[in-house]
């Protein structure tokens, strides 16, 4: 297996229930593929709350742990890992800030929504977290494995 920087660099990505639920999945992938970045692994999941514990276990004493919790099992999320440049970096700006008040227009959440705890997509903060979100959410053969065709892979 190649490192975790550079051009095999992984984020973790999930649309949240709200974001599923309000058909954004399309846009949102659309905009992943047109990036520029390789799309490694996706599902739909109905996520357990042990899961959604141990996803969130940093924030357990936050006093909206609860309602985040809940709000991740109210419905399905579609769980995603993409491959790339820079890609936990890059994710983040796609995204925009936590609360989609401070998210410029442009960005995910300063496009479709206006609520931090409605905030329709996760992604992983560093490249640390992102290796241990994927290996949360995934199963190492559910990831799959680009050939070297990373080399000829043009952003
Ligand atoms: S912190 O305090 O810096 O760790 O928090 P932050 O990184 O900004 O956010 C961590 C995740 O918690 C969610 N969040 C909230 N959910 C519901 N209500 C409130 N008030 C709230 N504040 C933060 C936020 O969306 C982050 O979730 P993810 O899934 O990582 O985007």
């Amino acid at each position: 297996e190649g490192g975790w920087t550079g051009v095999n660099e992984r984020t973790f990505i999930a649309v949240k229930p709200d974001g599923v639920q309000r058909r954004l999945l399309g846009e949102i992938v659309r905009r992943f593929e047109k990036r520029g970045f390789k799309l490694v692994a996706v599902k739909l999941v109905k996520a357990s709350e042990e899961l959604l514990r141990e996803h969130y276990w940093q924030l357990r004493n936050k006093p909206f742990y609860s309602t985040l919790i809940s709000y991740m099992s109210s419905g399905p999320v579609v769980a995603m890992v993409w491959q790339g440049l820079d890609v936990v970096k890059t994710a983040r700006k796609m995204l925009g800030e936590t609360n989609p008040a401070d998210s410029l227009p442009g960005t995910i959440r300063g496009d479709f929504c206006v609520e931090v705890g409605k905030n329709v997509i996760h992604g992983s903060d560093s490249v640390e977290s992102a290796q241990k979100e994927i290996a949360l959410w995934f199963r190492q053969s559910e990831l799959h494995r680009w050939e070297s065709s990373t080399k000829t892979w043009i952003y």
